[in-house]
């Protein structure tokens, strides 16, 4: 496989493959294939974005007709697809977004896909980078899920997304198209738009606001640090077997009034607060509609099959992420003020 096409690479959990594959794969064409929402900042890509294996397409994935375009004018024969509305809050407001993108998005890639493929599959993968929300939500009791657990999605965002997971078998099992899935838990990491849990935590303790705590805070959330994420999708679009599942997570449970007291403390530390300091701005507040109990994860086929394993400890990728946020002010100042949506113009609208 040599022109690979991934789309959301301006996204999160996008810009940290995208970043891997460029680095380690001088010898592909990397496509980031990305609408450019809210959730999308090419100032996640400022270090890789003149290299030359590298190109940026501005484009919606439902968009069929261009996808189709984009499939023959760089003959992909890879695909990692991450391009998603991904955050659950949003979905509760505003669910058609969701199933546009997430679901008939999806389908348009497939599609496209197929289309130029037409049958011929050697060397080819479309790789969909899905999550353990399919799966429902587990009791404190319940054993974490597994590839064989049953889907049972509550929200918009997670119907919407298990909705894509039934299409990329579906297009496996009628058209034989070569397709992988992976169902991975809680990413954190630089680069996460504040509007997630962890990023939305540091950013508020850094400016004095409150950290809202849903409910009692009681909610578990298994939490892998986005590199070795990346590194799970680099290794499993390689080498896994296509038309197979494979779960990725981090085997790091936590609370989210623990993982809040966490971030907290790192971050008092590295602004040289006392500690406890911030402790005062923890609220709880409403509670998310649907808001699953527990998810959890259980890696095993990865790790026997494939030899993964996560490589960054929980509070090493909490330091990390913290002092990423810290140093990068200007990062989330650009979001606050939305000048990282011009990015774009300013670098691109002049070649
Ligand atoms: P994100 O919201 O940070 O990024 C999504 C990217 O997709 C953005 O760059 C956005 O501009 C782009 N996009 C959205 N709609 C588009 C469209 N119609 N056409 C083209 N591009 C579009 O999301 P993320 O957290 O990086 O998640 C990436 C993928 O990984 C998603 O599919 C998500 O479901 C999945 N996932 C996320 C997590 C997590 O913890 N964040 C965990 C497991 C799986
Ligand atoms: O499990 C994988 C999923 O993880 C991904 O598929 C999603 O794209 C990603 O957004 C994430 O979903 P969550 O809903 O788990 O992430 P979020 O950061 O929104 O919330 C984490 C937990 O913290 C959850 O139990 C809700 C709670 N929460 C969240 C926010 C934003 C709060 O208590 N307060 C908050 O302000």
């Amino acid at each position: 496989m040599k022109n690979i096409l991934i789309t959301g690479g301006a996204g999160f959990i996008g810009s940290h493959v995208v970043r891997l594959f460029v680095n380690r794969y001088p010898d592909y064409r990397i496509v980031n294939l990305d609408k450019l929402t809210y959730a999308g900042n090419l100032e996640n890509l400022k270090d890789i974005e003149n290299r030359p294996n590298y190109t940026f397409v501005q484009g919606d994935i439902c968009d069929y007709e261009r996808m189709l375009g984009l499939f023959r004018e760089y003959d992909i024969d890879g695909v990692i697809h991450l391009a998603a509305e991904s955050h659950v809050d949003r979905s509760i407001r505003d669910p058609f977004t969701f199933a546009r993108t997430n679901v008939l998005g999806t389908l348009s890639l497939l599609q496209a896909a197929r289309t130029h493929w037409a049958g011929n599959h050697e060397n080819r993968r479309f790789h969909h980078v899905s999550t353990d929300e399919v799966y429902g939500a587990l009791t404190f009791e319940e054993t974490p899920f597994r590839e064989t657990t049953k889907y049972d999605p509550h929200s918009p965002y997670s119907a919407s997304k298990a909705s894509s997971d039934h299409f990329v078998r579906a297009f496996h099992d009628t058209y034989g198209l070569p397709t992988l899935v992976t169902n991975c838990s809680n990413n954190y990491g630089p680069c996460q738009f504040p509007e997630k849990l962890i990023p939305l935590c540091i950013n508020n303790i850094r400016t004095g606001k409150p950290l809202p705590v849903y409910g009692k805070g009681e909610n578990v959330r298994d939490w892998l640090y986005v590199e070795d994420h990346a590194r799970a999708i680099d290794l499993i679009f390689h080498q896994g077997k296509t038309n197979e599942t494979y779960n990725i997570g981090g085997n790091n449970e936590r609370k989210n009034i623990d993982l809040i007291r966490i971030v907290i403390k790192t971050v008092d530390r590295l602004l040289g607060n006392p500690e406890g300091t911030s402790e005062k701005l923890i609220t709880y507040v409403t509670d998310r509609a649907g808001h699953d109990l527990r998810y959890a994860i259980d890696s095993s086929k990865l790790m026997n099959e494939l030899g993964w394993r996560p490589e960054v400890r929980f509070e090493e990728g909490i330091e990390r992420t913290a002092r990423w946020y810290l140093e990068n002010t200007r990062w989330l100042e650009n979001i606050d003020s939305g000048t990282y949506r011009k990015y774009y113009e300013e670098v691109y609208g002049s070649r």
